[in-house]
């Protein structure tokens, strides 16, 4: 281990900041590489054969370049469909991001929780699995949305987003049966917190958003305990694709100078 080792992390677009930003808080001291796999974007419409091949290929070959001491997959669609793949194939610790079903079931009072995510997140059996051992006695109502995600990129980029985008986008979920009971929300894809404002406008009452950020800081912050780190060259992102016209401001708002093409 080096002292100048990154922390790597990955995800289909930009989505993967709303995770950077509580584990820079939790450790200012860490240099971190941000991938984004933009010729693979989206995600969350691919199936699962494709996600699950193109990850660990994907982040083998990002490990041979950076050379990471740990990398966080922070991507819900990846990660629950690739988590364990990558893990066997790579020799690096790796922190995933999964729906953060756990917390917002212990703090909803309605019993009624909202899922939001990619369609291909919201149907993998990994959140069946999350729902029947921490949210038995809860209604789980899940949806899965492609258009927030591009309205992300579209924020990040600084482009205004259409009037009512974001509220027609989660329209389905408060109209599923049970749906008007629903006080927390499972941001249950890493591009949702980016939409936080937004979303909480485009509900008409008040609700919890519950996301996997602030757990993942506190889980690297344990898994590089006593590691030495040197901030010895500038944190770098970079793209397997197109990078969009006025996301390299917003990666300098989160810290990258450095941006790449592969
Ligand atoms: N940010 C990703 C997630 O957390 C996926 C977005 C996409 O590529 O569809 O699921």
């Amino acid at each position: 281990m080096h002292a100048d080792q990154p922390i790597l992390f990955f995800d289909s677009g930009v989505g993967g900041l709303s995770i950077v930003a509580p584990v820079r808080m939790a450790m200012p001291q860490a240099r971190f590489v941000y991938a984004a796999d933009s010729a693979g974007f989206p995600y969350g419409t691919r199936d699962e054969a494709e996600i699950a091949a193109r990850v660990p290929a994907l982040l083998g070959r990002l490990a041979e370049r950076y050379r990471p001491r740990l990398i966080v997959i922070a991507c819900n669609t990846a990660s629950t469909i690739a988590l364990g793949a990558v893990r066997a194939a790579l020799d690096v610790p790796i922190v995933g991001t999964v729906p953060a079903i756990k917390p917002a079931a212990e703090r909803s009072m309605t019993r009624t929780i909202g899922v939001l995510g990619t369609a291909a997140t919201v149907r993998q059996a990994y959140v069946d699995d999350l729902t029947a051992r921490f949210a038995s006695d809860c209604r789980v109502i899940r949806h899965g949305s492609a258009d927030l995600v591009t309205l992300a990129e579209a924020k990040l980029r600084g482009e205004p987003l259409p009037a009512g985008a974001v509220r027609n986008a989660i329209a389905p979920m408060l109209a599923a049966e049970g749906g008007d009971a629903i006080d927390t929300v499972v941001l249950a894809c890493t591009h949702f917190p980016l939409l936080a404002d937004e979303l909480a406008d485009a509900i008409p009452r008040p609700v919890t958003f519950v996301d996997g950020g602030a757990g993942i800081a506190r889980r690297v912050a344990y898994l590089t305990a006593g590691q030495a780190f040197v901030r010895d060259q500038p944190d770098a992102a970079v793209f397997t694709g197109a990078i969009g016209d006025g996301l390299p401001i917003a990666l300098q708002r989160y810290g990258f100078e450095t941006i790449e093409q592969w």
